[in-house]
């Protein structure tokens, strides 16, 4: 393995694909001066987020961890005018420092935190019976993946994409006996969606300026989501 070589590519990516945005660079420069820990999606992995977005045609998409507001700027990019995102923080800092990032980038209307607990706020979803969502990115803390999906799986249609950051932890899931709670609650994810009938889905492994990483990708099969 050569990190230095993924990193200097992972630049190269992003020199060529990411256009310099001033709204997107003032929030990472926010999360970092209100000393929120860097550990949002890298700008080519937004980029990504945002390509996917536009592939699915979403109108409304869920977010469950929101930090400074990082990657839902780059999803809320992707939406039509009238579409909707929602993303779901407990931490009320992370969510001020976010809400500023979003009136900066102009999405104040696209755009909505909810504060708490995200398996709450998935649940109280669930019972408001809202619309089902096109897209739901899970970055929240890895020791509720699996729980969050299980109420996701409610609140999105035959079709709907999900994805799931950071659930190879650089190999740790391989072993997850040996490794932390995040370790552990990424490989039980990875077990449960692989295992779960009413999805297809894979691991795209992904090395760059984050190390060597994850992400889920899952579609949601006919038959199954709320409007089954
Ligand atoms: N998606 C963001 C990064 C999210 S970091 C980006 O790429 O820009 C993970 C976030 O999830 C943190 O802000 C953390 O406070 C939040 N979080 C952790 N556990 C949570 C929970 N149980 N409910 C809601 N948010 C949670
Ligand atoms: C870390 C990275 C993430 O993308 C995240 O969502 C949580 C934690 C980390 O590297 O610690
Ligand atoms: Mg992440």
């Amino acid at each position: 393995m050569n990190i230095d070589l993924f990193e200097a590519v992972d630049h190269y990516i992003d020199r060529l694909f990411v256009a310099p945005d001033l709204s997107l660079e003032a929030a990472i420069k926010a999360g970092l001066d209100a000393g929120l820990p860097q550990i949002q999606v890298s700008p080519g992995q937004g980029k990504l987020l945002y390509l996917l977005a536009k592939l699915c045609g979403a109108k409304r998409i869920l977010e469950i961890g929101t930090l400074a507001g990082y990657s839902a700027i780059w999803m809320a990019r992707a939406l039509p005018k009238d579409g909707k995102l929602i993303t779901l923080e407990f931490e009320k800092r992370h969510a001020g420092v976010a809400y500023d990032n979003f009136r900066r980038a102009g999405i104040t209307d696209k755009a909505e935190i909810i504060i708490g607990p995200a398996l709450d706020t998935l649940k109280k979803l669930r019972a408001d019976n809202v619309p089902p969502f096109d897209m739901v990115f899970l970055d929240a803390d890895k020791e509720g993946y699996k729980a969050y999906l299980e109420e996701v799986l409610h609140l999105v249609r035959p079709g709907s994409l999900i994805l799931a950051d950071n659930v190879i932890r650089a190999g740790g899931v391989l072993h997850p006996e040996k490794g932390d709670a995040m370790v552990k609650g990424s490989a039980a994810f990875n077990a449960a969606l692989a295992a779960d009938k009413r999805v297809d889905a894979l691991i795209l492994q992904q090395v760059g300026i984050k190390g060597h990483d994850g992400l889920a990708i899952a579609i949601v099969k006919d038959g199954a989501g709320k409007a089954a």
